[in-house]
């Protein structure tokens, strides 16, 4: 299916297990892409892949989400290589498995800045540009913040904003033609998934296991979310705002 043919995409987090799986599968649905990154994170493999699927070479952009400056230079450096943006992928993010007595102001501050406040600002700077497309926002939130997670309070807290974020934007620009939905994955295989436990933790309070016939480990692969985005970003959704789409096996009601 080729749903997003022409579309011009820019996918944050792009190099991590649920980004790579997205930009690839964006590709594959005709998206032109522009990936973005921390400056460490290598994007040769990637680039070299989606190439290979015919939808062009992606440009890739350097940022650090906990640099407002660098986020908000984002936007208008894509808007400016691409002339354009019709889609913006909230999908950098970052987890730390601590006990809440031992998250100090600072690591709070950290990852409500990577996960919640960095999506806001690139959010707000895609929305004048995706007024003028027709566009639409999908960001990553997790089913951390519909259940809660033992040992991830400010993770948990941060994607919990991500929803009421997205209710309200979806409802403010719902007459400028601009969607804005939200995607809570469950535990998915990846990197981010694979951090150890704090020590002494209940290793039943860290992840949720689904029970879903086909999958041995009860984790979803990044692919599962890869296609949540497709369909979110497509015209297949076109009176989908404000959406919350849990994807995660039925993890969070067993
Ligand atoms: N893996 C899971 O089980 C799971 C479950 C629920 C939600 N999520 C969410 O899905 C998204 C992707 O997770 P993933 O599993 O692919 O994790 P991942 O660790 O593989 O990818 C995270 C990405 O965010 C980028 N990132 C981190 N800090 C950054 C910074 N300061 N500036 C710019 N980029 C930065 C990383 O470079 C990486 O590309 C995250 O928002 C995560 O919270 C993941």
């Amino acid at each position: 299916m080729k749903r997003l043919e022409g579309k011009v995409i820019l996918v944050t987090g792009a190099t991590g297990s649920i980004g790579r799986a997205t930009a690839i599968r964006l590709a594959q649905e005709g998206a032109k892409l522009a990936l973005a990154d921390r400056a460490s994170s290598s994007t040769d493999e990637l680039v070299t892949e989606i190439a290979q699927t015919g939808a062009g070479t992606p440009e890739i952009f350097h940022y650090d989400a906990l640099d407002a400056v660098s986020c908000r230079a984002l936007v208008a450096d894509v808007v400016q290589a691409y002339g354009r943006l019709d889609g913006l992928c909230n999908i950098a993010g970052a987890y730390a498995k601590t006990s809440a007595t031992d998250v100090g102001d600072d690591d709070w501050n950290t990852l409500l800045q990577i996960n919640l406040n960095s999506t806001f600002t690139l959010t707000r700077e895609a929305i004048p540009h995706l007024q003028k497309s027709g566009g639409n926002v999908v960001s990553t939130s997790s089913l951390a913040a519909l259940n809660g997670l033992a040992y991830a309070t400010a993770y948990a807290s941060a994607k919990a904003a991500l929803i009421a974020m997205t209710k309200s934007l979806a409802a403010e620009y719902a007459s400028c033609g601009v969607r804005v939905n939200v995607i809570c994955p469950g535990g998915i295989r990846s990197e981010m998934s694979a951090i150890p436990p704090v020590p002494g933790a209940d290793p039943e309070l860290i992840m949720r296991r689904s029970k879903l016939k086909g999958f041995a480990d009860g984790l979803g692969d990044p692919k599962d979310i890869a296609a949540g985005f497709a369909y979110l970003l497509s015209d297949d959704a076109r009176f989908v705002s404000g959406a919350v789409l849990v994807i995660d096996g039925a993890q969070g009601l067993i």
